[in-house]
């Protein structure tokens, strides 16, 4: 069941994104050669419980962190650890989900690690305008499909791969509601988008291979042909006349 929030449960939300924003903020100038994604995590965090929230992936079938730190074949839930340690040329991706007076918001950043080549620089790039594609069809009367579609296909285009595993969300009182919102699909079809609705578009993607594989842990997610993968992700809310994103920080929403 799709959850269509009030008024005041929007501004819940928002409050909420702008802690999720504040997190990347923060974390940005600290992102050099030499941080474990455990340093990381541990900054992203004590920004959320600075700012009165608290973070629902801690615990969350057991996942011990508050945030996923996913370096360069990484593409999804990667376990902050001491022993992973950015170099020069990397990617990290940081993957904050915050909750607020109840209600949460949900955002990805992607950061380069110094000096990137330009084919690094390019699939950062498709990620982050991906999602932006995205959102500029979620807009009430289209459905998810809708979103699902245009996904693919700008990433497609590119030659690069979109993970069919793993998918975007609805969101709210709780980090995964209804509806689910694939990276992949087909125009026209999914639940209908109506004003109030709660969505996390998240593209994530592959520069290889579509595949992916879970690592021992139980939760890291690499790709499979072990090329790099790239995730960028806000939470928006779709409007009377279109969407606003809430997980903007003040430098993204100037430019
Ligand atoms: N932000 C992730 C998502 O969109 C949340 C992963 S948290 C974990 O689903 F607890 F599942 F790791
Ligand atoms: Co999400």
């Amino acid at each position: 069941m799709i959850i269509v929030k009030s008024s005041r449960e929007i501004e819940l939300m928002k409050e909420a994104g702008r802690l999720v924003a504040k997190v990347f903020e923060t974390v940005e100038p600290f992102i050099k050669p030499g941080i474990s994604t455990y340093e990381i995590n541990e900054i992203a965090e004590k920004v959320i419980y600075d700012g009165g929230g608290s973070c629902p992936c801690k615990g969350y079938y057991d996942y011990p962190a508050g945030t996923c730190v996913s370096v360069n074949e990484t593409l999804i839930h990667g376990i902050p650890s001491k022993k992973i340690i950015l170099k020069e040329g990397d990617i990290v991706s940081l993957d904050v989900v915050a909750s607020l007076k109840g209600y949460c918001a949900d955002a990805t950043r992607t950061f380069g690690v110094g000096i990137l080549k330009d084919s690094v620089k390019q699939l950062m790039k498709v990620a982050k305008d991906a999602m932006f594609e995205g959102a500029k069809v979620a807009i009430p009367g289209n459905r998810v499909g809708d979103i699902s579609c245009t996904i693919q296909e700008y990433v497609e285009s590119f030659g690069y791969n979109v993970a069919r595993d793993f998918t975007g969300h609805g969101i709210g009182k709780n980090m995964h509601e209804d509806p689910s919102v694939p990276n992949f699909g087909i125009r026209g079809t999914g639940p209908l988008l109506k004003p109030g609705m709660a969505l996390a578009i998240e593209p994530m993607i592959l520069e290889g291979r579509k595949e992916t594989r879970i690592l021992g842990d139980g939760w890291t997610v690499k790709s499979k042909d072990g090329k790099l993968t790239c995730h960028y992700e806000n939470t928006i809310i779709i409007t009377e006349n279109g969407n606003e994103i809430i997980t903007l920080t003040e430098g993204e929403k100037n430019n």
